[in-house]
């Protein structure tokens, strides 16, 4: 297995029309504010990179790399058989089974490269113009994919997007995973300190995902406290996705985010809602997934008008856009079909975003320059 991080080659273009090809047919929304939509710079803050690999992608670099696919599961015949099982989730678990073999396709620095960069293209004709993208190294390093084979791939694609992409900002955010035991997370800590990365501008903050019933934020106390102690500035957790607003007030009061990935069962204790407003704490909710994952029946059930009415800071994101059928703006347009938004709602959505993003405020202010520009042609 090659884990050299000097092994980096051009992202592969092609890529994008494979994406393209799996997007549904309805990315445009029939709503009057569709080109509204489509023209406001966003930010994502939830987006997993392994979550974009298309099945197309999945096929042609386990072929490159020469990894064998499960042959005891159907799905794996083709990637059009995988499409069809990804329209089939019955939980986060279930997903995140899928999710993972598709990390055994990875291998290379040059992978990891053509990947993210081909998401923030991707992104980027989405006029996403800010993208903190999650990353989970654990489930590399424990296949012998090395940390900084990973990151030197994503930092390529980073170098490549200040070039091609100039109105992107990029930074990432590595997760810890919650389905392997604590001191693994502590291990994966020590090397990501030992890295200097998350002092050098390399990595941006500190996250935690995969699943989520049965793994209490008490658990990941000491690894969050370590992280802080060593002078970790910003962190975040998956939580409110399935398990209870209870997740999310302890995460809060345990754990030191500033933020709640998902969030979305936060709606259902009035007093957390009230304390996220009061404390500005900003939820990265992902509707598509919801839906896909089955959260929730139907996209009405997602609170946005309840956060709204509250102010309760979000914003809103793909997750694993290859998995659930859309990147952001089909994730904007099928908010916008389901609560018929105001424009001042999406200004309201909008500053949110960049309030809650982890850039300098010079940044901030050029992001809300851009959102000011397409809102005066709108007003
Ligand atoms: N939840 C938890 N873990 C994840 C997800 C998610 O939606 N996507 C990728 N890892
Ligand atoms: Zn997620």
């Amino acid at each position: 297995m090659s884990g050299n991080p000097d092994d980096v080659e051009p992202a592969v273009g092609a890529l994008r029309y494979e994406r393209r090809q799996m997007l549904p047919k309805t990315t445009m929304c029939n709503d009057k504010l569709h080109q509204f939509l489509q023209a406001l710079p966003k930010c994502e803050h939830h987006v997993h990179i392994e979550g974009t690999i298309s099945p197309e992608l999945f096929f042609r670099l386990a072929s490159k790399n020469g990894i064998t696919l499960p042959s005891d599961d159907p799905a794996f015949d083709s990637p059009a058989a995988l499409h069809a099982r990804y329209q089939n989730f019955t939980s986060l678990d279930d997903f995140l089974h899928y999710y993972f073999i598709g990390f055994s396709a990875l291998i290379n620095a040059s992978d990891f490269e053509a990947l993210t960069y081909d998401y923030l293209a991707l992104a980027y004709s989405q006029n996403v113009y800010h993208a903190e993208i999650f990353f989970d190294p654990q489930a590399h390093i424990s296949r012998n994919v090395p940390y900084h084979t990973i990151i030197a791939g994503m930092n390529a694609a980073k170098a490549r997007a200040a070039v091609e992409l100039p109105k992107l900002s990029v930074e990432f955010i590595p997760c810890l995973l919650r389905h392997l035991p604590v001191p693994s997370a502590h291990e994966l800590l020590e090397e990501l300190l030992a890295s200097g990365h998350f002092f050098d501008g390399t990595l941006v903050g500190f996250g935690m995902s995969s699943t989520e019933l049965g793994k209490h934020p008490s658990l990941y106390k000491s690894v969050y406290d370590a992280a802080k102690a060593a002078g970790v500035g910003n962190f975040t957790a998956h939580y409110g996705e399935e398990g209870p607003s209870d997740y999310v007030k302890d995460a809060l009061s345990l754990l030191n985010v500033s933020r709640i990935d998902h969030g979305r069962r936060s709606a259902e204790d009035v007093d957390l809602i009230a304390q996220l407003a009061e404390s500005a704490t900003m939820l990265t909710l992902c509707p598509l997934s919801n839906v896909v994952l089955k959260g929730v029946d139907r996209m009405q059930d997602i609170p946005i008008r309840e956060f709204l009415d509250a102010n309760v800071r979000f914003s809103i994101n793909s997750d694993d856009p290859a998995y659930f059928g859309g990147y952001i703006q089909e994730n904007y347009c099928a908010i916008q079909e389901a609560f018929g938004l105001a424009v001042e709602d999406w200004e309201k959505i909008a500053r949110g975003a960049i309030a809650g993003s982890w850039c300098s405020l010079l940044r901030k202010e050029q992001l809300l320059s851009e959102v000011d520009s397409v809102l005066q042609e709108w007003n």
